[in-house]
């Protein structure tokens, strides 16, 4: 209430001196305490923000032309190309509009976020793979911080259940991939966790808040400390995949899918990895997850692979580097990671450390030009080099987490808490 009403003394003093407040409401509604507060109406974050204002725009319009919606991922060959709604991805773009709507303050965001968002309502039934908690948190979990509406909390529950489903009691954690369909059904894998699942696991933390059901929690706890255990090297880098015993819980393997080889530390499994632990730590507390988040920040930022400007390449232990592509959406999640990692840990090195990739990602090395990537904000991304997919492209999840670091960090340089 105090921030609510010293926010809007501020916001009217800005209406009279400037006209035009960056981040504040000036009907002083409700929701105004999430909004991000920007200081420096020259700095870094104003400056982005002015570009996504307008770049996002061309993007829209490619999304919602005619009656349809439809859901970006990447641009390639000169055309945004759109994914069904049970691909990984199709909560980016809902995220991103809510983050928007979260730096602006301005309501046509909310209103693009929420077509956006509930368009996707059948991914709460969805249980062939894991990834419904980036799809479902991204979308409904965002627009339920910002906007506090009730029928988001059903749908951020029933995914829960969803996602719990796939759960494997005995190994005690949740399997990323099925095994019947795809590509990976041609890997022999029994039980494949992937340490992208890292991710999924604040749909059920927050899933438990809601709902007072403590299963989702206990879930999420297991199939983190399983990762602890089985996923890491003595370096604190990641292997990719690893395969479990579902009667034993034996690991059967590890492995990569998307990595140069099995040994190596493919770059956005490290982002996952360093991301997907504070996470742990921030529900649970649980001083061996912050522990371990740290100890990740340590092999990424101590690797000789890592470039001076703290954009990583697609793989650590890529053959050929510096002639690799690189891969902008890892640094854009490690950024966002180190911002919050900095405010458990008040270490300024992981401070620096994110805004130096917030420098680098904001140059014209990586960021679009005005009207050009299809209206993607960020270039030099990869999906999957063994796949032959999506290299050296913008992706939705690089711009997301863009713009969730910018978040974080006009909420740190304010000296408050980055998430909220
Ligand atoms: N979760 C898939 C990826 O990071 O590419």
């Amino acid at each position: 209430m105090k921030f609510r009403t010293l926010s809007f003394i501020f916001a009217a003093i800005a209406v009279i001196s400037c006209g035009n407040p960056k981040g504040k409401k000036a009907d002083g509604n409700e929701a105004a305490e999430y909004f991000v507060e920007v200081k420096d109406s020259k700095g870094i974050v104003a400056r982005n923000i002015d570009f996504a204002e307008k770049q996002l725009t061309y993007l829209l319009d490619a999304c919602e032309e005619g009656d349809t919606i439809r859901i970006p991922s990447t641009f390639q060959a000169d055309t945004v190309t759109f994914v069904p709604k049970d691909d990984w991805v199709s909560g980016f773009f809902s995220g991103t509009l809510w983050y928007m709507y979260e730096l602006t303050g301005d309501e046509k965001w909310a209103e693009h976020a929420r077509k956006h968002t509930e368009n996707l309502s059948e991914l709460q039934w969805l249980t062939w793979h894991h990834d419904v908690g980036f799809m479902v948190y991204d979308s409904y979990g965002n627009g339920r911080r910002l906007k506090n509406i009730e029928a988001y909390d059903t749908v951020l529950v029933n995914t829960a259940k969803s996602l719990s489903t796939r759960f494997r009691k005995n190994a005690g954690v949740i399997q990323s991939w099925s095994t019947e369909r795809g590509w990976q059904s041609k890997r022999g894998w029994t039980c494949p966790v992937i340490i992208d699942n890292m991710m999924n696991l604040e749909l059920l933390f927050k899933a438990s808040e809601i709902s007072g059901d403590p299963t989702f929690r206990n879930i999420a706890i297991s199939h983190t400390d399983k990762t602890y255990e089985n996923h890491y090297r003595d370096d604190f880098s990641t292997y990719h995949v690893v395969d479990y015993d579902l009667e034993t819980g034996k690991v059967l393997g590890k492995c990569t899918a998307q990595g140069y080889a099995d040994d190596s530390a493919w770059a956005r499994g490290q982002a996952w990895s360093i991301y997907g632990f504070t996470v742990a730590y921030r529900f649970t507390g649980d001083e061996k997850y912050l522990q371990r988040a740290k100890d990740v920040e340590h092999f990424i930022f101590n690797d000789e692979n890592m470039p001076e400007d703290l954009v990583p390449y697609w793989d650590f232990d890529a053959p050929n580097i510096p002639d690799e592509p690189k891969d902008v959406s890892s640094a854009a999640i490690i950024a966002s990671a180190l911002y919050e990692l900095y405010w458990f840990t008040k270490d300024e090195n992981y401070r620096a450390e994110a805004d130096k990739i917030i420098e680098s990602l904001s140059t014209p090395a990586y960021r679009a030009e005005l009207g050009k990537n299809g209206g993607f904000l960020l270039m030099h991304s990869v999906g999957s080099i063994p796949h032959g997919s999506q290299i050296d492209v913008p992706l939705s999840y690089a711009d997301y987490y863009f713009l969730e670091a910018l978040i974080r960090k006009a909420r740190i340089d304010n000296g408050e808490a980055p998430v909220k």
